[in-house]
């Protein structure tokens, strides 16, 4: 479980089969109470056995008597989270689950809105694209899928035709047209995007020419972070303490081994978490989570993966 982090104890109560390889899970309070409430967009952390804790987003928009509802891929290549939900999880056992959290909030009064999801990415971009139904606003959806049996949610967005584009790959030939979709957009649109890493590259690069906060990106994990370099003096500004942190190593690891707890859940710059205040020094951002102005102003950094270029950093801890 995320040290520092606000867990509810939950119940899993059900378990549906979404697609190839893919499982809806649903938490809900033991009790029956509403849960707190969260934004299209946002996702909860699961604790898992052995310390584990995954980021699932939410599938549906929030009502006070549902659960929280999230989609999990099977990803063999992954660190195991959804091996064991998959194989292990049982209807009726206890989970902790963490507070909603949203790193990829929607605008709703947007004048049009472009909702871009590759495979399990479809999570969040299904939850938006229901809300927008919701209240009415002008939207379209763009899925992309390796083959018809891995499209999730595919008879609830077939009713959307015709402001849903269903891509797949295999009957395609090729993958989804980022570049295209994007392009199209109107101006003064939204445009969001979750998928793989090479789907959100093409997406970022195709947006380039539009305001910053027009477009918007969610990372379900790093595609590959680069390894720091140099050694740094890391300095707790609450306690005066100073550490040093090797080359190769996290601040994360290095207070951890110190035996300080730190919040963090992600441990890949993904999530949020670890993000801490920087009072002194330079950080050498390698998240995928804060955007290039926040990097620019050096306030804040994810110290699970980020270091210093400054010989010392100083941080509100
Ligand atoms: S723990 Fe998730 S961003 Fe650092």
């Amino acid at each position: 479980m995320a040290e520092g982090s606000i867990t509810l104890p939950l119940r899993l109560v059900a378990i549906r089969y979404a697609a190839q390889d893919t499982n809806l899970y649903e938490f809900a309070s033991p009790g029956g109470g509403p849960l707190p409430a969260y934004e299209p967009g946002a996702h909860i952390d699961v604790c898992l056995p052995g310390g584990l804790m995954r980021q699932y987003s939410l599938a549906r928009p929030y009502r006070a008597d549902q659960g929280y509802l999230v989609g999990v891929k099977l990803d063999a290549k992954t660190r195991g989270g959804s091996k064991w939900l998959h194989e292990q999880a049982r209807v009726g056992a206890a989970f902790e689950i963490g507070v909603p959290r949203n790193n990829f909030p929607l605008k709703e009064d947007a004048p049009h809105t472009v909702l871009i999801a590759g495979g399990i990415g479809i999570t969040p971009i299904w939850c938006m694209a229901q809300r927008l139904e919701e209240i009415g606003a002008s939207f379209e959806v763009h899925y992309a899928v390796r083959t018809r049996a891995d499209a999730a949610f595919l008879a609830e967005l077939e009713r959307l035709a015709p402001r849903l584009t269903l891509h797949v790959d295999v009957e395609a030939e090729a993958v989804m047209d980022v570049s295209g979709a994007a392009a199209a957009a109107p101006r003064g649109a939204h445009l969001y995007c979750c998928g793989p890493a090479p789907m959100l590259e093409a997406f970022v690069a195709a947006c380039a020419g539009r305001p910053a906060d027009h477009v918007h990106v969610e990372y379900f994990s790093a595609p590959e972070l680069k390894p720091l370099e140099g050694g740094f003096i890391v300095v707790l500004a609450k306690s005066g303490r100073e550490f040093e942190v090797g080359p190769g190593s996290t601040i994360l690891e290095t207070l951890r081994k110190a035996g300080l707890n730190v919040p963090a859940s992600c441990e890949q710059g993904v999530c949020g978490t670890c993000e801490t205040r920087i009072l002194e020094g330079t950080p050498d951002h390698r998240d995928l989570l804060l955007t290039p102005a926040e990097k620019a102003s050096g306030k804040t950094m994810m110290i699970c993966c980020s270091g210093s270029l400054s010989e010392r950093i100083v941080l509100d801890l």
